[in-house]
């Protein structure tokens, strides 16, 4: 065996059977540094001439390149290696619950809200927002409620300042209804989108809560009716209770944003001081809807000649009430213990 095929050998073993990036380092400017063994060689060249010199200058420089190659490989093997050690002592759990699961549980309306932005984003239906402060312009004036108009006083509104500006006084909103404009406001039609949020009435019993939680939805087509949004909610309500059928009661009804309106009820027993949903004759609304008024298209800007408009209004605390049979809707925001452990969702089975 020649010096060079010795030394090739030696090399290779000592690359292949190499364990460290540092150790490499080293074995590296053993071979290739000012006193490594291919440095060593090529001084030989020095008293050589002729063919000999050209042949082992050949030799050396194609070792060279062989060893350099192994080297290399050898370095993004160990570094790839050093890489994954690095990241499996430093693994993040991203899809870790931010709260561990034996920590409380989860609020039935926190649940239901999930369950209908589920269903409302499978039809397609992109989320908008509004503030709950609100001005007296966003919350009645452009869903065509002016000064002084009787469905004003439907609303028992909790005003948070005397003082009035452009857009009138300040108020905690009464409904989700003003996002439909800003929806309408903000996006060219066609236009899919619902909202979810707080709104407050000055109203307390079994059924009212002075801050309740709204499902807004506002559609924008051209040549849509009210048959499309008799559909949806149907359609909405079977796939929410997880049933092919339920009953309904479509009420003819007035709002002053819509034009027909209908109210949606959904009828109910009570058994055992727990609702039970679908049987019964006792029926509680859930929903209300109509076709958007033109004054309220004119407000959001849209070209009512061209476009057509849907929007309708749930109650989340009434879906959650029918769904899960819990009775009075005062509980909700009460903060008892013993009324989260009845109603509330473990972690574990979301
Ligand atoms: N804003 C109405 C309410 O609070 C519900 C509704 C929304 C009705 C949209 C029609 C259209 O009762």
């Amino acid at each position: 065996m020649s010096e060079l095929e010795r030394l090739q050998a030696s090399c290779l073993y000592e690359i292949a059977n190499c364990d460290s990036l540092k150790k490499l380092d080293m074995l590296k400017s053993a071979v290739f540094g000012k006193n490594g063994k291919i440095t060593e060689i090529m001084k030989k060249l020095r008293d050589m001439d002729g063919d000999e010199k050209r042949q082992l200058g050949a030799a050396i420089n194609s070792l060279k390149d062989e060893i350099m190659e192994k080297l290399d490989e050898k370095f993004y093997e160990l570094e790839m290696q050093e890489l994954d050690k690095k990241l499996a002592s430093e693994f993040v759990d991203v899809g870790m619950p931010s709260r561990p699961n034996c920590f409380g549980k989860i609020h039935p309306i926190t649940k239901v809200e999930e369950e209908v932005a589920h269903i409302f984003s499978s039809y397609g239906f992109a989320f908008a927002d509004g503030p709950d402060v609100e001005s007296e312009y966003f919350n009645f004036t452009a869903l065509n409620m002016p000064d002084h108009h009787p469905a004003k006083t439907m609303h028992d509104t909790f005003y948070v300042h005397k003082l009035a500006d452009e857009n009138g006084r300040k108020l905690l909103r009464t409904h989700t209804s003003p996002v439909q404009i800003y929806a309408m406001r903000a996006n060219e039609p066609p236009l899919r989108c619902f909202s979810i949020g707080r709104v407050y009435r000055s109203d307390y019993d079994a059924t009212h809560t002075p801050m309740f939680t709204q499902v807004e939805g506002v559609v924008l087509e051209k040549n849509i009716g009210f048959s499309h949004l008799k559909w949806l909610l149907s359609d909405f309500v079977k796939k929410f209770f997880e049933v092919k059928t339920v009953q309904m009661r479509f009420r003819p009804s007035f709002f002053p944003f819509t034009e027909p309106s209908a109210e949606i009820d959904i009828n109910y027993e009570m058994r055992d001081g727990k609702i039970i949903f679908g049987v019964g004759d006792r029926w509680l609304e859930i929903a209300g809807g109509g076709a958007v008024h033109p004054n309220v298209l004119k407000y959001g800007k849209v070209d009512g000649e061209k476009y057509q408009g849907l929007a309708f209004g749930f109650g989340i605390e009434r879906l959650a009430s029918l769904k899960y049979g819990i009775p009075d809707l005062r509980g909700y925001f009460e903060s008892n213990e013993r009324w989260i452990n009845a109603f509330g969702f473990s972690h574990a089975t979301r």
